[in-house]
């Protein structure tokens, strides 16, 4: 059994295994914030601001802990079709939740990334996204990334009609395109893949997140609504990330050196 030692090394957990227990890369679907409002009798953007909270928790929790980068998937390119004023009150709390974090971000040397099709934002937060961005570009701790109004099929297919132009605009043949050049292409190009996959709420799904990333991640879900998700939450995601055989195709015996009779 894994027992914890003091959370800010990247060996927190003493297992005696030499394999990886902290991932480098943890991406999660940050669910459940109605279901946490309605089961209050609150409305549901209060739950959405419960939400807020929880993610600047684990926004620290994962950077002291040695994760190199976090994906938290706040606005998919679905979330459109949800009534109005749980829309526009989404939009307000990203620009007041940028213009407050900004300054801790900055402090806790993390590096801020939107990810998603940002031209479907109002100019103004358009605007903050991109300042909050530049405030943070020579952050060399984590890399946050937020994906907003984000869909792993529009991800796929801007890397396509990118890979295509650059093709013609260079005389090359689509031959030449491999799976590492396209992933590059990919709007999280130059980061590793997810080792970790968190989906709060209850729901088994993925909800067009990370479709090409996500290939390998180990996947993580828990009944635990995301407002009330903290960092023993988090500690339980990576003590089970931990206990895991990642084999990537191969036989176990390959992965532990045993014998392969
Ligand atoms: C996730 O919580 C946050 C967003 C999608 C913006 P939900 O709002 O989906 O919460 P539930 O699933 O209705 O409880
Ligand atoms: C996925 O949650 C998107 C975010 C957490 C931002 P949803 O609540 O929108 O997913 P579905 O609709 O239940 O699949
Ligand atoms: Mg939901």
């Amino acid at each position: 059994m894994a027992t914890y030692v003091v959370w800010p090394k990247r060996e927190y957990m003493t297992n005696n295994t030499a394999k990886q227990i902290v991932p480098r890369h943890v991406a999660i679907v940050m669910d459940g914030n109605g279901r946490w409002a309605k089961a209050r009798f609150l409305p549901r953007l209060m739950g959405h601001h419960r939400g807020v909270e929880a993610a600047r928790k684990v926004i620290r929790n994962c950077s002291e802990a040695g994760v190199e980068c976090l994906t938290l998937f706040a606005f998919s390119s679905e979330n459109w079709r949800r009534p109005e004023d749980e829309v526009s009150g989404l939009m307000s709390l990203f620009m007041t939740a940028l213009e407050r974090e900004s300054a801790g971000l900055l402090r806790h040397n993390v590096r801020l990334q939107f990810i998603g099709d940002r031209s479907g934002f109002s100019a103004g937060l358009q605007d903050k996204i991109l300042q909050v961005e530049g405030l943070t570009a020579s952050c060399s701790g984590m890399h946050l990334l937020v994906a907003a109004n984000y869909g792993g099929r529009w991800d796929i297919l801007q890397a396509v009609r990118n890979a295509c132009t650059t093709a013609v605009a260079e005389g090359r043949d689509l031959a030449s395109l491999d799976e590492s050049s396209f992933s590059a292409m990919l709007s999280t190009g130059g980061l590793p893949d997810p080792d970790l996959f968190i989906r709060t709420g209850g729901e088994r799904r993925i909800s067009n997140f990370l479709m090409w990333q996500l290939a390998y991640a180990e996947l993580y879900f828990t009944d635990t609504l995301w407002p009330e998700f903290d960092e023993s939450s988090l500690r339980e995601a990576f003590a089970d990330f931990a206990s895991r055989q990642r084999r990537f195709g191969m036989t176990g015996e390959q992965i532990t050196g045993g014998n392969h009779a």
